[in-house]
């Protein structure tokens, strides 16, 4: 028997002469060979052994070469068929080719290399269709692997798109919900400005209340307030002030004197020279003034107006003695304003000034005011857009 355990092969012949053939012929190829004499034993080993070819005589012991050959299509139908035949046994050829597919025909007239060609074309055979049908397997293997992939791929492309969608969904209501907010906040944020507004104006209404009320107890420098407003905002569109610092310019000018509330009348309306004490006590005006006002939010800005509004350049003025960069140029405005409509205006203790000698007077005390606001000053008056209170 051959060693080879690659290619197992089985041989049943009832002629004892073509056993020890058959051995001798194949004893140096790559062969392990089981050989028997009948059926019964053949499937015994087919049952037991991994077979890759049977070779069978048609008149053997047991089954005739049909009848086992049949059998072996059926139950082992990888396994290589060759049927060794006599050259006159047609009928056997024709039945044993069509009705048990052998794989080829052992003739009895063949040479041996003529044998060990077909038989090694037929184990040739074998192991090329079990290599074909293990790579079919594993393809099919892979198959499955890929649909099964394929499936989750799917399962995951839906899970991911139903979640972007449900995100899509939440990311709408919300903009819908901000938007709301948003509509609702601008709604509230009107009415708050509108109320704003109200509360501004009935302040404003009440301080100019209180400068009307000042004006009437302070009978000489009545209108002063309102001339002193006017310069002031020509002076600033002069100056090209932001619109900011003009309404706040404005207001400051309006209230400067607010202060005044608090001093005694018989010395705001005294006709002659004010005592040092009676000077004293109107040099507290800013301050009162700016103690009235602190309280109101949106005036803060004006305070340092109010407080400010006699200070002078050469820190003679009151109530801080500031000096130059200490006063701000809006302090600055209003001061010049000041100044420029008290001396042009009647007073108890003299006649109102022209305006050449009004100019003088800045001019002779330089060192106390802004002599650019000055010529600012000059330029509205030349211009006409301010007629002061002594023309007339
Ligand atoms: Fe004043």
């Amino acid at each position: 028997m051959n060693v080879t355990e690659e290619n197992p092969i089985l041989i049943v012949l009832h002629n004892v002469v073509l056993y020890d053939y058959f051995l001798d012929l194949l004893e140096k190829e790559p062969y392990k060979i089981f050989i028997v004499q009948n059926t019964n034993d053949a499937l015994q080993i087919l049952k037991n052994n991994k077979l890759k070819l049977v070779i069978c005589e048609h008149h053997v012991p047991g089954l005739d070469g049909i009848e086992f050959f049949k059998k072996i299509k059926a139950k082992y139908p990888d396994v290589i068929r060759l049927m060794l035949s006599g050259a006159k046994e047609f009928d056997i050829l024709a039945r044993v080719i069509n009705e048990c597919e052998v794989y080829n025909i052992l003739s009895s007239t063949g040479s041996p290399e003529e044998f060990k060609n077909i038989i090694s074309m037929a184990v040739n055979r074998y192991n090329y269709m079990e290599r074909y049908n293990s790579k079919n397997m594993e393809i099919s293997h892979k198959n499955v692997e890929l649909e099964t992939l394929n499936i989750h791929l799917e399962e995951r492309f839906y899970e991911k798109t139903s979640l972007l969608l449900k995100a899509k969904k939440e990311l709408e209501e919300v903009n819908i919900n901000l938007k709301k907010n948003l509509a609702h906040l601008s709604a509230v944020s009107a009415e708050r400005d509108a109320l704003y507004n109200d509360l501004q104006r009935s302040y404003i209404e009440t301080l100019y209340g209180l400068v009307n009320a000042i004006e009437a107890k302070d009978t000489y420098t009545s209108g002063h307030t309102e001339r002193v407003d006017k310069l002031v905002s020509c002076l600033a569109d002069k100056i090209f002030l932001s619109e900011h610092d003009k309404v706040t310019l404005k207001y400051a000018a309006v209230l400067h004197d607010i202060g005044k509330i608090g001093i005694d009348k018989a010395i705001l309306r005294k006709p002659g020279k004010l005592s040092e004490e009676e000077f004293d006590i109107i040099k507290k005006h800013p301050l009162i003034g700016e103690k009235i006002i602190e309280p109101i939010h949106f005036l803060a800005e004006t305070l340092p107006l109010i407080r400010g509004h006699h200070e002078k350049l050469d820190g003679t003025g009151y109530p801080d003695g500031l000096k130059n960069s200490e006063i701000s140029e809006m302090c600055r405005i209003i001061t010049v304003a000041d100044v420029f409509e008290a001396l042009t205006s009647d007073r108890p203790y003299r006649r109102a000034m022209d305006i050449k000698d009004a100019f003088d007077i800045f001019k002779k005390e330089k060192d106390k005011y802004d002599l650019n606001i000055v010529k600012i000053l000059e330029e509205v008056i030349n211009d006409g857009v301010y007629e002061p209170e002594g023309v007339k």
